[in-house]
């Protein structure tokens, strides 16, 4: 018989409760009748509550490189900043480009943070209607200072947008999306939010809804204007995932009922134990104060065997890890401490570690 899956610690998908799995067992609803309307206008206000915003919140049925693509098409007119460093902010700029969007790359090495001091820089050298910026770079678990960054773009180029990847970061860390002034705040449901992959979520402003209706050639399937005709009569434009639905309905009860505080403490803690573990035993790719509370990308300075420490690790505590992501495959292993696990499983994950280390 095929083994049940081991739960998983990894930077995304991460492990979902089984009351959410079940969730997506309900009877299906049309996506143009009554209940789906009821379902949407009733999750709304409580994905505003979790990205912190009076903003619409639009669901799309797509992993959240869908938005990458939705930011560029629907936000993006002339020339972006693209700020990378990291594998999925290089994503990000690839997409753009790949839409036929000009743009310019600040680079900075992967595992080093987005700083204001570097992006108010190179907003000097060029004219740009837009910034990309992945808040926690699940590649190599460093947080950028969000907050920070839109102020310095503000300054240097008050035309701007900010498009900001929380992927990996909302509902796990603090991402106050209307404080800080996040134009477009985009993420994904199977990292911190803990639900299975399949649907993504973003906050628009206004001023980026009026900046999508001066732009031709948006598309249609990831147009912000589109997504808001439809949320104006709580529909979706297409059919969405519907079970996913059920599951986020459900999912953000969990969230709220824990409160968004006591949410990012536990993700907080989580890391600490992490990090003073990985620091005894290994090192963190990660400076100081950049370390990511969701993921920690540890450096293999003992040259373990991932792989084999993922199968024992399965074998004796039912759980797995990732390895390093791209060029970080090799030098880095990654520990998801997102989701909806706690401090006590964490602690059992990096004993199990040690007990493979001891053998
Ligand atoms: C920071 C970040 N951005 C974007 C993505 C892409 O998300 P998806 O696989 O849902 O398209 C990921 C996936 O791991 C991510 O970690």
């Amino acid at each position: 018989m095929k083994r049940r899956p081991a739960r998983l610690f990894l930077p995304g998908p991460t492990e979902v409760h089984p009351e959410i799995l079940t969730a997506q067992a309900d009877r299906l609803i049309g996506h143009r009748g009554p209940e789906i309307s009821e379902l949407l206008a009733s999750v709304q206000p409580r994905l505003q509550s979790v990205f912190q915003t009076k903003n619409n919140v639009y669901i799309s049925t797509s992993s959240a490189t869908g938005l990458f693509e939705a930011a560029a098409r629907s936000s993006i007119d002339q020339r972006s900043l693209c700020c990378v460093n990291g594998a999925f902010s290089a994503r990000w700029a690839e997409v753009v480009e790949a839409n036929g969007k000009s743009l310019d790359v600040l680079e900075v090495e992967w595992g080093e943070p987005i700083t204001p001091d570097r992006v108010a820089d190179a907003l000097g050298r060029g004219d740009y209607d837009a910034v990309t910026i992945v808040h926690n770079e699940t590649s190599t678990g460093v947080t950028s200072p969000v907050g920070e960054i839109v102020q310095a773009v503000r300054e240097q180029a008050p035309k701007a947008l900010v498009l900001v990847d929380t992927v990996s970061s909302m509902g796990g860390i603090d991402v106050p999306v209307d404080r800080w002034g996040l134009d477009v705040c985009l993420t994904g449901g199977q990292k911190c939010l803990a639900l299975p992959p399949g649907l993504s979520f973003v906050a628009v402003s206004e001023r980026a809804h009026a900046r999508a209706a001066t732009i031709p050639g948006r598309g249609w399937y990831f147009d912000w204007l589109v997504f808001q005709r439809y949320l104006e009569k709580w529909q979706t434009p297409t059919t969405p995932a519907i079970t996913l639905l059920y599951a986020l309905d459900r999912q953000l009860d969990r969230i709220l009922d824990e409160g968004l505080t006591a949410r990012f403490d536990r993700h907080a803690a989580m890391a600490d134990h992490v990090r003073e573990w990985s620091l005894e035993r290994f090192d963190i790719l990660a400076p100081e104060p950049y370390r990511s509370d969701t993921v920690t990308a540890v450096v293999n300075t003992r040259s373990v065997d991932v792989d084999a420490m993922n199968r024992y690790l399965a074998e004796h505590v039912d759980m797995i890890i990732s390895n390093g992501y791209a060029k970080l495959r090799d030098r880095t292993f990654r520990i998801g401490h997102m989701g909806d696990h706690t401090v006590p499983e964490i602690e059992t994950l990096t004993a199990a570690i040690d007990g493979f280390l001891e053998n």
